[in-house]
């Protein structure tokens, strides 16, 4: 591997030049079951696995690896990620796959000798990767929820296919790899794969092949976790780490053990939340955030009305400030969850509300003490005939990770290591800042926003939602919510729907170019709101499903190439 300079081309910068935002058009209808990804070829995978009599689980991970050769700049395995889901008897799980910190990890080791961040560093290379969960993640999910009428050869087959054979890319891929071409001249796997053999730019209808990659899969397919924990991909990885001062170890490998967690739960009015919970913010925000809005005529003061962004902002300002000081992986630190999650300090948070004027983000602080110690992402929805349902988000962090292709292997690793807190009050590559309980710590799980998310109404299935998108995650797939449950959109108009974000530091609201009036924008800076248009045009890329008694709606972004399939 040669010599890394930086290059970081944040996630947002893709949805710049992937948005194209098309008409609304209207969401895909299927009565038997509908798979929702950011790669077309994924969600035809996973509808196959669907029409085999796989069930939800099956499909999703199916798709969740298929994503990983036709998605690379975000659905890898070399990343980690969340999957949340409802067996039609009721029974809801959530199943953890984050990355974690290798064993040799520890706090300061982003710091230089003066204390300071060292640019850089838990970005570009592979000291910024955590030990990869996807692969040990979507097989539990496979293992333990799926049908049983799928075998491990049978997921993974056409996803082998893919990185054998190729698929044509789109015009807008074929440009992202071009945009790309520097940051993968940095990295000789990555080079070779991902910049064409005659140096020519890509061109739409081009094959992306990934030989090294397919040859991963076959030994996952046929060795299960181990062949990606143990064995010849082992070994790969390791000596990638080698190359540049990397901490993963043998030992980080065979340990790595992805998690059952309790769903964290809350209630809407009539609606049911169930969501992800620690080391992700983003069930808990979510839900602390509804619970806040929950007395107020939401639908009443009307869509992106200057008076609805205002409240979403001290919504999000003190629920950002929660998270910036209170959570953090709950295998290291008494997160407060049920109190976080609760109507009562829901109301106590928005005492101070006020419905003329902004609190600025100076006088807010997390509404409880710091607990002591206790010791490019993307997202794809399946609905099977049964009314089963997946919600997984799935990212290896910024676009491509950590820009380092494991040679011999073929995916990119993460820099998960990133969403860590490096340093109390400094902002990661998403603006969000931490403190104690997100500093690095050998075998943590970075905090993450990632918030894959079901939602039953009056008891019933009804939407299956998330999104990738870093810190806008959380409020894009509030918003998707509100857009159904309180403005009655589609699913399809509710993705589509213009966008605003604010996350408590930068106190700014941040909204897509067409988001809001001007007018909206002069009563909002009159109430002391200070507006900025969001970096890159674009937040988050959400996939949905609506469930409603004469079918599935499926709901795809067009910020990206996602693409719902149904049948
Ligand atoms: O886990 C998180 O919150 C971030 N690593 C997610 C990154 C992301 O959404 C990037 N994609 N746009």
């Amino acid at each position: 591997m040669r010599k890394r300079t930086l290059l970081i081309l944040v996630c947002n910068f893709f949805f710049s030049l992937e948005s194209s935002f098309g008409a609304a058009s209207h969401p895909v209808y299927a009565r038997e079951g509908m798979v929702v990804s950011a790669s077309r070829w994924a969600s035809e995978v996973g509808v196959e696995i669907l029409k085999q009599g796989g069930n939800a689980v099956d499909a999703a991970v199916a798709t969740g690896f298929a994503l990983a050769v036709t998605y690379p700049q975000a659905g890898n395995i070399g990343g980690g990620g969340f999957m949340v889901a409802r067996i039609q008897d009721g029974l809801t799980f959530t199943l953890d796959y984050r990355e974690k910190a290798p064993a040799l990890a520890f706090r300061d080791m982003y710091l230089d000798s003066a204390g300071n961040v060292i640019p850089g560093r838990s970005l570009s290379g592979v000291l910024a990767a955590g030990v990869p969960g996807s692969v040990d993640g979507l097989l539990k999910a496979w293992e333990t929820y799926g049908s049983g009428r799928i075998s491990r050869q049978q997921l993974l087959r056409p996803v082998i296919y893919l990185a054998l054979h190729g698929f044509p890319l789109t015009r807008r891929y074929a440009q992202l790899l071009n945009v790309y071409r520097d940051f993968f001249a940095q990295d000789d796997g990555a080079a070779q794969v991902f910049i064409k053999h005659d140096g020519t730019p890509w061109q739409e209808g081009d094959r992306l092949i990934q030989k090294d990659l397919a040859r991963t899969l076959k030994l996952i397919a046929r060795y299960g976790r181990e062949g990606f924990y143990t064995g010849k991909v082992a070994d790969y990885i390791v000596a990638e780490m080698k190359t540049g001062a990397g901490l993963i170890t043998y030992d980080d490998l065979k340990n790595y053990h992805a998690k059952f967690r309790p769903p964290v739960e809350g209630s809407y009015k009539n609606y049911t939340i169930i969501s992800m919970g620690p080391p992700s913010s983003g069930g808990v925000l979510l839900i602390e955030m509804l619970n806040m809005l929950e007395s107020f005529p939401v639908d009443s003061l009307g869509w992106n009305s200057s008076a609805y962004v205002h409240l979403l902002t001290e919504v999000e300002r003190r629920a950002y400030a929660d998270r910036a000081e209170l959570l953090g992986d709950a295998d290291f630190w008494e997160v407060p969850v049920a109190t976080l999650t609760s109507k009562y300090y829901a109301r106590e948070r928005m005492r101070d509300f006020d419905p003329t004027s902004t609190t600025p983000s100076a006088s807010v602080y997390a509404g409880l003490p710091p607990p002591t110690e206790s010791q490019e992402t993307t997202h794809y929805s399946v609905v099977d005939r049964e009314g089963n349902a997946v919600s997984a988000t799935t990212t290896i962090n910024t676009s491509f990770g950590c820009g380092v292709l494991v040679e011999g292997a073929g995916f990119f690793l993460n820099n998960e290591m990133d969403d860590f807190s490096l340093k109390p009050g400094v902002p990661n590559v998403y603006g969000l800042v931490g403190n104690e309980t997100n500093a690095i710590q050998a075998g943590q799980r970075p905090l993450s926003s990632m918030t894959p998310t079901i939602v039953l109404r009056d008891g019933q299935l009804f939407i299956v939602i998330g999104t990738p998108g870093g810190s806008t995650i959380i409020t894009t797939v509030l918003q998707v919510i509100l857009n159904v449950v309180e403005f009655e959109m589609d699913i399809q108009e509710a993705i589509v729907a213009p966008r605003v974000h604010s996350q408590w530091l930068p106190d700014i609201i941040f909204a897509e170019p067409w988001a809001l009036s001007v007018d909206v924008q002069r009563n909002l800076e009159r109430r002391g709101h200070t507006l900025q248009i969001y970096p890159g045009n674009a937040i988050g890329r959400a996939n949905g499903i609506l469930i409603l008694e004469d079918g599935l709606y499926g709901g795809a972004d067009p910020r990206g190439e996602n693409a719902a399939i149904g049948y």
